[in-house]
Order: C-alpha cells, then structure tokens, then sequence
C-alpha cells in the first residue's frame, strides 16, 4: 500500500492536482496571537511545543473511505502543525453531531472540523462555530452556494473542501467507453446497466449517477437502466441491490455502475455468487480507489475507479484551517481533482516497482 500511496502521491504531482477555486470569502481578521502565527508555520512556540486543539466529528466512522479520510486528517494535523485532535463519530445521527459541535466549544477547540451528518444542517454548525469565534472547515459533504455566500457576506470563518462529483461520474463513464465493446457486452447495441446509488439527496450521488451515463452516451452509446437502488455508501447494502439486479436481469445485465467502490466491492461478491465472470460477461466500475478495489483491478475483476483523493482533501482541509485560526483570508470552498484508475494504464507502473 506504502508504493501505492507513493505512487499515487507521484501521479497527483505529474498531473498537477487542481485545486479549483469558487467563490472568494475574505473575512474580517481576529487578532493574530503568536499562538495563531506558530501554528501557521508548522512550528508551535514555547517548551511544550503545543498546537492548536482542533475539533473534528465525522458522520459515521463505519464507512470505508471517511475512515481513511480520518485517519490522515489526523496524522497530518498532528505531525505537521502538532494539533491536538479530538475526533468524534456523529454515528449518522445530525442531533448528536450537533451536540458535538456544542461540546467542542464548550472544550476549547481552537478550530474545526465537520464532515455533516446532513448538509442542510450546515447554516447552523457555522452559526455555532461563528458566534464562539472558532473557525470550522466542511468536509466531504460542501454545503450549497446559497450558505456559502451567507459565510462570504457576513465574513464567517467557515470554508469547505470536497469535489466536484461530476467529474467523478464523467470519469466512470469514460472508464467504461475505454472497456471492452464499449460495455456493450452483448453486442446489442445499447449498454444495459445496474445503478448503484450512495445515499439519497447526496449530491455526491446525485451527479456520479447523472454524469456516468451522460458521459457513456457523450461517447455514442445507447444506455438502458434496467435497475436502480440506494445503497447507502455500504458494501452489503450494495451486495444486496447488487444480487436483486442479478436475479432478475440474469445475463441481460451487461454493467454495475457504483457510486463509490464499498457497493462495487458487494457488487463483485454478487456477481461472482451468481456464477458470473466480472471483467469478462460483467463489467463493474466504482469511484474512491480503496485498497481492495484496486487489487480487484489488478486481477481484472473490476474495470476501473476513479480515486477520491481523501490525502489531497484531508491536507487541503488542515491547511485552510490553520490560514483562518492565523487570520488568513480564504475561499469558501476548495476542489480536489479526481484521477482516473484502470487497469491497463494504471498498473503497470506499479508492477514495475514491485
Ligand atoms: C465517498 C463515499 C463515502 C461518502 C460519504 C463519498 O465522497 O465516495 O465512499 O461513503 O463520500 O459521504
């Protein structure tokens, strides 16, 4: 895993990762304690050599990638800025987040993080964290333009990383156009195919559903969804939903499309339950780039991903948070690329290290 995160890390350099910028929410600077500065640098001052305290509630520590996601978050704080890191599971309940949130102010944090149980209660977190003069960073999940620009006109210290999911799902498309026939497997003319969705009102699943078929019929081909489900972002819900399409498609099923590699990773386990041969009378794609999907690319079983770049965001969401406890202006919300993973192209590289 170390060559695959070195090479990855190599990948993001060569390609450039981009971190696209909207919006521009300068906000009115605290006073500067030496404190603020220090951290800022990396170098806190004084005997202790001690950080800032930061705060940070995740909505579930059962999911695969947020659990990779905090663990870097984690690690980059404390060896890069010697942050002490107080990390709490919302464990999908909003109202216990909330309380979080309370608890971390009434702790004395001195910044925060939140990746939201549910966005629409974005508005009041940064309320919160506004009011106690605490600067709070979104994560994973941004809130709409509408509250970013409540945060950019009354000058809130509160920004957002995520990405754009778009993109994700245009990669996915592409990924399957790169496969063989096109994923037409069948030669029929039209790409019949099993959607995976994460969970509802996510925009996350939202655009990756929308973009992979706009992106599959942007290269010429016909798409017909014979199935359709939410599963949650979770591999055995995907499993599932996964084994369903199966029973009642059978080999007219030519494609599952996931929205995030936990269901693709079900989704294989289904198929191969059903007597099917993935890469071969059935193409899967998924997006993050988790250590299991990757191997499966490798061995063919699986088409392709698209990686999540949770190091890129993880750093990005430090880094903005130090800039605001040191009274830096920033934006209101940063994007970190996805990247493409195949195994053809992909692979090769790594054996090469190996
Ligand atoms: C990831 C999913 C994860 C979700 C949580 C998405 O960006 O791709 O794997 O479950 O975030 O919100």
């Amino acid at each position: 895993m170390k060559q695959l995160n070195r090479w990855i890390a190599m990948g993001l350099l060569m390609l450039g990762v981009v971190f696209v910028v909207w919006g521009c929410a300068p906000y009115q600077k605290e006073e500067e304690s030496p404190r603020t500065q220090a951290f800022e640098s990396g170098e806190a001052e004084g005997a202790g050599k001690k950080g800032p305290k930061i705060g940070v509630s995740i909505y579930r520590y059962d999911d695969e990638f947020m659990r990779l996601y905090r663990l870097e978050l984690k690690q980059y704080l404390e060896e890069t800025y010697q942050a002490e890191v107080v990390m709490r599971n919302a464990g999908g309940d909003q109202e216990e987040q909330n309380r979080q949130m309370e608890q971390f102010i009434a702790e004395g944090c001195d910044g925060i993080i939140i990746n939201p149980v549910e966005v629409q209660a974005a508005g009041r977190l940064a309320d919160s964290a506004s009011q106690a003069g605490i600067p709070l960073v979104f994560i994973n999940r941004e809130p709409g333009e509408e509250e970013q620009s409540r945060w950019k006109e009354r000058k809130m210290a509160v920004s957002s990383v995520g990405t754009d999911s778009r993109q994700a799902g245009t990669y996915q498309g592409e990924l399957l156009l790169e496969a063989p026939k096109k994923g037409d497997l069948n030669e029929d003319g039209t790409v019949s195919y099993a959607m995976l969705m994460g969970e509802e009102g996510n925009e996350d699943s939202r655009y990756r559903t929308e973009y992979s078929i706009k992106a599959l019929e942007a290269g010429g081909m016909e798409t017909e969804e014979l199935f359709s489900g939410s599963g949650q972002w979770d591999q055995e819900k995907g499993e599932k939903l996964a084994k369903t399409a199966l029973d009642t498609y059978g080999s007219r099923l030519e494609v599952i499309i996931s929205n995030n590699d936990a269901m693709a990773n079900g989704a294989l386990k289904a198929a191969e339950e059903a007597g099917r041969i993935p890469g071969k009378d059935i193409l899967l794609v998924g997006i993050d780039g988790l250590r299991d999907t990757v191997e499966y690319i490798k061995e063919g079983k699986m088409t392709g991903t698209v990686l999540n770049d949770h190091e890129g965001q993880a750093r990005t969401a430090s880094d903005i948070l130090i800039k605001m406890l040191g009274g830096e202006e920033v934006d209101t919300a940063y994007l970190v690329d996805y990247i493409k993973i195949t195994g053809i192209s992909t692979f090769q590289n790594l054996e090469g290290e190996e």
